[in-house]
């Protein structure tokens, strides 16, 4: 490589920090010295699977394996930055997980052999790049196109692929349909999230027909390198683990360690257990979640989106201004600029941090997850969607006007000894006879509903929940002895503009979000509350849409918005100004 080129590269893969690096450096040193290379076959593709040590599987090797790693950080270290860990093969893509900070996007190509003969190469651009965890980076490629292998490698646009230059990638492919895909540090146990457990939905499940596994390959015999523990608890898609002694007493050396589930039936044919194929790695979880010096945040919100960025600045700052506080933004790979409004706002001191969530059809693990992130941080956590807005009519009428009301509502309940979660009920807006996107947003545009509530969401007490994290959209499981609070219609309402004008809410038919609930696009399930009455199974706009779902005028949230939050010389609200 010439000087030039390894200048680039310099700059477009920033080193990441310190920690982080010389962690990474331990792994390639295992990789490089330690290796202990095994050559399975496994269906078609030849399958390698590594092994080597980690210090806290192999608390012999800790003393050799820090001195290598001085050494080898003097090294050049370039060669290893796009090393592929992991692919996950979805429906309509494939998901590398990359062992490094990627920084542009643009640059990369998935590479890709044909099957029986790995000297033919195509390749293609990346669809996109994103943030992971602490130390990995996500990248989408396109399917592998007929007659070529799905075991894609990443190469810098214009660098060589030789064919031993993946030799430090995996070569397996995940399916989506059975693999364990996120795994987090909570206390003395990791919590560890599953696609494929085939658990009872919206039940708590029998923990003990698991084993939860903690090694750095995904196969292979004990002999040190692997360690077992008990499943404490389970429900839908998410088991909780005791954490092995050693992880236990050093979480800071945790990270890299691959969290898998053992199914207690699952035994091949010589009657040894089959665990499943994980794709999940711990990272010292307090390195994201900061415990506040200055006390808990009251009140915060998580939420999960796809393609929503249009709608996300009205939301969060009308919210901010009733007192929520500190946003976690579960982004499943939008493509809309959600990302560069998330930054724009987190500037403005709204503190919004994104989390990328690759795992398709997962929400309530999603919600899961973000209670447990939350929980450091937060008194309150609210669980709603980028379309509902939460309305205080009674506080209107009366006009006690005035911001943090969400705030001082649920604060009056921070130290209730019964209630852990707040329900308030949703009306459900249509499109008000608009035609295109109101201008102004979505609480001054929409003014027409249907008469009766619908559903409900939540906001909770995210140390107070059942320590499975059970969760059936946007209401949790609670621990004993403690209950929810249904808010009166008449003080606490949400106002969810779930119908829109037609081209907002055809996007919608293709958001397949939650787990539970059946494909808007698959023609069963007619009756369920999740669907739109009378609209079929196609997103062919109905005629007479921009009257529908319109039983009752309803200006309450427009007006309160006017009065409160319009500028008194320029009429605009906080929303329509650009940021910066
Ligand atoms: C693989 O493809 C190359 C290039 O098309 C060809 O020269 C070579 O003979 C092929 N090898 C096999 C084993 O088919
Ligand atoms: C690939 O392997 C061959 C021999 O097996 C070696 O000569 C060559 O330098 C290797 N290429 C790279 C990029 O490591
Ligand atoms: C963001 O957090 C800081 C303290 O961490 C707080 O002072 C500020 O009010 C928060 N922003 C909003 C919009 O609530
Ligand atoms: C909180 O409680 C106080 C005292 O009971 C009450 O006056 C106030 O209206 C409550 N706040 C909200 C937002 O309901
Ligand atoms: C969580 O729920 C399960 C099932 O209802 C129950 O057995 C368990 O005691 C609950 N845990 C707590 C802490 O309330
Ligand atoms: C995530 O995005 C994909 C498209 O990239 C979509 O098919 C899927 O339903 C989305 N999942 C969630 C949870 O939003």
């Amino acid at each position: 490589m010439d000087s030039d080129k390894r200048q680039k590269r310099k700059r477009s893969y920033r080193p990441s920090s310190r920690p982080h690096f010389l962690s990474l450096r331990l792994l390639m040193v295992c990789l490089s010295f330690l290796v202990l290379p095994l050559f399975l076959s496994s269906g078609r593709f030849p399958i390698r699977t590594v092994y080597f040590h980690h210090p806290l599987l192999s608390v012999s090797s800790f003393s050799i394996l820090s001195k290598i790693s001085l050494q080898d950080s003097l090294r050049g270290k370039s060669r290893f930055h796009l090393r592929v860990e992991d692919r996950v093969l979805f429906p309509d893509h494939l998901l590398l997980l990359v062992s490094s900070k990627i920084y542009q996007a643009d640059k990369l190509d998935c590479v890709y052999y044909k099957v029986l003969n790995d000297s033919v190469l195509i390749h293609h651009g990346v669809l996109s790049v994103d943030e992971y965890d602490a130390f990995r980076s996500l990248v989408r490629c396109p399917l592998p196109p007929p007659n070529y292998l799905a075991t894609a490698v990443l190469r810098r646009r214009g660098d060589n692929v030789h064919r031993n230059s993946s030799l430090s990638t995996s070569r397996t492919v995940h399916s989506w349909d059975r693999l364990v895909y996120e795994a987090t540090l909570d206390g003395e146990t990791a919590v560890v999230f599953a696609k494929g457990l085939n658990l009872r939905p919206h039940r708590v499940s029998n923990p003990t027909q698991f084993r939860c596994r903690f090694g750095l390959g995904n196969r292979g015999k004990d002999g040190g390198l692997v360690l077992m523990t008990e499943a404490v608890a389970a429900a839908q898609e998410v088991v909780r683990c005791s954490l092995p002694r050693s992880i236990r007493n050093n979480p800071n050396k945790a990270r890299g360690i691959r969290v898998g589930l053992v199914h207690a039936n699952d035994r091949g044919a010589r009657g040894e257990l089959n665990p499943m194929p994980s794709v999940a790695k711990l990272y010292n979880s307090m390195s994201y979640m900061k415990k506040r010096k200055r006390g808990k945040y009251e009140l915060c919100a998580c939420t999960m989106l796809w393609n929503q960025a249009p709608a996300l600045r009205e939301w969060i700052m009308y919210h901010a201004w009733l007192g929520v506080e500190r946003w976690f933004v579960y982004d499943n790979n939008s493509d809309d600029g959600t990302e560069q409004v998330i930054k724009e706002l987190d500037f403005l001191d709204y503190n919004v941090s994104r989390h990328a969530w690759p795992w398709i059809k997962t929400q309530e693990a999603g919600f899961s997850h973000c209670a447990l992130r939350a929980r450091n941080e937060c008194k309150w956590v609210g669980f709603f969607d980028v379309d509902e807005f939460y309305y205080f009519p009674r506080h209107h009428r009366r006009g006690l006007l005035g911001p943090n009301l969400l705030r001082s509502l649920v604060a009056n309940y921070s130290s209730s000894r019964t209630i852990a979660e707040i329900r308030t009920v949703c009306h459900s807006f249509g499109p008000s006879g608009l035609s295109s996107p109101p201008s102004q947003g979505v609480t001054v545009g929409y003014t027409c509903r249907l008469q009766s509530p619908e559903r409900h969401k939540s906001i909770v007490r995210p140390d107070l929940l059942n320590e499975t994290l059970l969760n059936v959209v946007h209401h949790f499981q609670l621990r004993k002895g403690f209950r929810y609070l249904n808010v009166r219609e008449s003080s606490m309402i949400i106002n969810h503009y779930k119908y829109q004008v037609w081209d907002t809410f055809r996007t919608k038919f293709f958001r397949r979000v939650a787990t539970y609930v059946v494909d808007w696009q698959e023609n069963q399930n007619q009756g369920s509350k999740d669907r739109a009455p009378g609209l079929g199974t196609e997103a062919v706009e109905p005629p007479n849409w921009r009257l529908r779902f319109c039983e009752v005028w309803d200006t309450g949230l427009r007006d309160f918005v006017l009065a409160n939050l319009a500028d008194p010389a320029t009429g605009a609200l906080p929303w329509e100004k650009p940021v910066l």
